[in-house]
């Protein structure tokens, strides 16, 4: 029973059976019921002439009459019988065809909705033979059309946000330029300059967010050392980090195999995280870089001893535009919160995982990624 129930295949050779068979009891019904009546009627048909053959021993005479009328009752019998069959399979035949055909009717409908796009729409499975399978692949690509539609409205209100601040910023710079309100000095030039800059940064960051997440990118994957990301990272970060007088702690095992990995996108990664400890560390403070094997991985941290991260943000920061104090970070000329977005796609790129342990505020953060090793 299960078998049948789970194919289609199984269900048709039944339905088609079943047409049979009730064709032929039919058939076998109405010849019962019809046979004696039309047989009578031939049969009484026979005049007392024909009887009276029967005493003078004419018997090839009558032989052939009663054949005549066994045949004509016989055929009556048949038409009537086949009639009713042939009514009875259609009958049958359009009712399981129309069991048949409904489910698929059902997802053409919810298909034309999809394609209308309302992509709430979702059929009913019923049973488990293949097109209930292929009402359940239906729902789940009805879901995920749902999920990106939603993204790309989120995304495309975000931005929107994004790139109105500093837009509103130069406007307001300008019209204070021109109206004399503001001053005509450095100083002023240099904050719309200030402001011109972010909001190129921020088209460079939503360039490259939009080829990670549709994966418009190759990874140039070859043996790379992590002493070598790490030297590369430090050398790049040292003088924003002088600046801060923030020192940064190389930290590494002498014996780390080496990484199978597109030394760029690491390094992209690794400057990232070193950037953000800077950032969100006040002067004076530290920054540790360390590495450690772990099973078939190596993992990679960035620690500091800034402003931390209260627990309830630790889950959201690698969402895009994802920010823990949008205020302070943007007064203080902060990120846009795109760059652990990016990061977590180019580690989950490579195969690993990405994230972040902080004690609360004020007590530092750890962000911690890791690669496989490949033997
Ligand atoms: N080391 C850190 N210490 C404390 N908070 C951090 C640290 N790193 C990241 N954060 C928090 O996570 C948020 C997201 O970081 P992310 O790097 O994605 O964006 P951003 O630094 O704001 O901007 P950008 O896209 O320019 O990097 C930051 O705004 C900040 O609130
Ligand atoms: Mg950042």
């Amino acid at each position: 029973m299960k078998y049948i129930r789970e194919r289609l295949g199984a269900k048709l050779f039944l339905a088609n059976l079943m047409v049979i068979l009730i064709g032929v009891i039919i058939l076998a019904i109405t010849i019962q019921v019809t046979i004696p009546a039309a047989f009578n009627r031939h049969m009484g048909t026979m005049t007392d002439n024909d009887m009276g053959m029967m005493g003078q021993g004419q018997g090839q005479g009558l032989g052939r009459t009663l054949f005549e009328n066994f045949r004509a009752s016989m055929f009556e019998s048949l038409g009537y019988a086949v009639t009713a069959s042939v009514l009875a399979a259609l009958l049958v035949s359009l009712f399981l065809s129309r069991r048949i055909v409904a489910p698929i009717r059902t997802l053409t409908d919810a298909s034309q909705h999809i394609a209308e796009g309302h992509y709430e729409k979702r059929v009913d499975v019923n049973g488990s033979d293949e097109i209930a399978q292929l009402a359940t692949r239906f729902n789940q690509m009805a879901t995920q059309l749902e999920q990106v539609e939603s993204m790309r409205r989120q995304l495309i209100g975000d931005v929107t946000h994004e790139l109105r601040t500093p837009l509103t910023s130069i406007k307001g710079y300008m019209e204070g330029l021109v109206d004399g309100v503001l001053p005509s000095t450095p100083e002023t030039f240099d904050q719309i300059h200030h402001e011109a800059d972010r909001l190129s940064r921020l088209v460079d960051d939503l360039q490259e967010l939009s080829r990670v997440e549709a994966k418009a990118y190759s990874l140039d994957v070859r043996s790379v050392t992590v002493s070598n990301l790490v030297q590369t990272t430090v050398k790049r970060l040292t003088p924003q980090a002088r600046d801060k007088r923030i020192t940064l702690h190389p930290n590494l095992p002498a014996d780390l195999p080496p990484l199978q990995a597109d030394e760029d996108r690491i390094t992209q990664v690794l400057v990232n995280l070193v950037a953000n400890a800077i950032q969100y560390t006040p002067e004076g403070g530290d920054v540790t870089i360390s590495a450690a094997c772990q099973a078939d991985e190596i993992h990679i941290s960035v620690k500091d001893t800034g402003v931390g991260i209260p627990p309830e943000h630790l889950a959201n920061l690698f969402t895009r535009f994802y920010r823990v104090d949008k205020s302070r970070l943007r007064n203080a000329g902060g990120g846009s919160g795109i760059g652990l977005t990016i990061a977590k796609h180019l580690i989950e790129a490579h195969g690993g995982r990405i994230w972040v342990e902080s004690k609360g505020e004020g007590q530092g953060s750890t962000f911690t990624f890791s690669l496989k090793i490949v033997k």
